[in-house]
């Protein structure tokens, strides 16, 4: 099985979380990663050291992914240093841990949500494309939300921002299909993570858990399993799918 083995991967929001798990399952399968961060550059190298312990190849760059300069630098950064990269995992998000409803959502917030989770998704696509189009292969996996297909619990930017990254996926798709690129979505619903933690208050995680068929919150090695398996070769006839990771929770 050739998997992701040879391959240059970039993974946003690299050092933490889901982000970290895709980052050490890709390299584990033989492809070279680039570790995207923001804040957490400690993060990021402890990932990186990681990698390199087992035999991996990996190298951490800082970008904020709502920044088009940012973002086009890191991409010719990690093509000179990695090569050019021919997966893309679209991972860095945000949420938002002070949401107290539409009526109090300051416009502030609401660009912010979209600028990281929408536009930072546009803005890695754009950069990368131009190697995978020149190689004639890629791979474009996008971790978006159940809360993009089911509104969620998570307010209305949130929500807004993963439906525009499946349909943004999905138009992707058709575009990138003659050219040999696959777009897919992995959409998943309560992952243990930072993240989960910073916008549910521990109090309500009981309640949560019965709500989830399987029993337990979701891993961030659940959710890299289901990106591996849309970067990999094999999945060359795989294209503008989503697949949702939820532990049965909401379906
Ligand atoms: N956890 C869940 O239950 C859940 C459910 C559905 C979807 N998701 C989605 O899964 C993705 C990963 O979430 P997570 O739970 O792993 O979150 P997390 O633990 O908070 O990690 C977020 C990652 O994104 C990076 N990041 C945040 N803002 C960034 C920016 N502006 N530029 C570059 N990187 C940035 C962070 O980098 P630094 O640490 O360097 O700042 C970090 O590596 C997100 O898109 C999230 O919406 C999560």
């Amino acid at each position: 099985m050739a998997g992701v083995s040879g391959h240059v991967a970039l993974v946003t929001g690299g050092s933490r979380g889901i982000g970290r798990a895709v980052s050490l399952f890709l390299a584990r399968g033989g492809a070279k990663v680039a570790v995207n961060y923001h804040r957490h550059h400690e993060a990021a190298e402890e990932v990186v050291a990681e990698i390199q312990k087992s035999g991996g190849v990996a190298k951490a760059f800082r970008a904020d992914v709502q920044n088009a300069r940012e973002v086009e630098a890191m991409v010719e950064a990690v093509a000179r240093t990695l090569g050019a990269p021919d997966i893309l995992v679209a991972n860095a998000g945000i949420g938002d841990p002070d949401y107290r409803g539409a009526w109090n959502l300051e416009e502030e917030d609401w660009d912010r949500m979209i600028a990281v989770n929408l536009k930072g998704v546009y803005l890695a696509v754009r950069a990368v494309l131009p190697f995978m189009m020149e190689k004639r292969w890629g791979r474009i996996v996008a971790v978006a939300s159940t809360s993009g297909l089911t509104g969620g619990t998570s307010g209305i930017h949130y929500a807004a921002s993963k439906g525009g990254v499946i349909a943004l996926c999905k138009a992707l798709a058709r575009e990138c299909a003659p050219l040999g690129i696959t777009v897919n979505v992995v959409a998943p619903s309560k992952i243990d993570t930072d993240l989960l933690h910073a916008v549910t208050p521990e109090e309500h995680i009981p309640r949560l858990l019965a709500q989830i068929p399987v029993g337990r919150l979701g891993r961030p090695e659940d959710i890299a399993r289901a990106v591996l398996f849309f970067a990999a070769e094999e999945a060359d006839y795989l294209t503008g799918q989503v697949l949702v990771v939820s532990g049965g929770y909401g379906s």
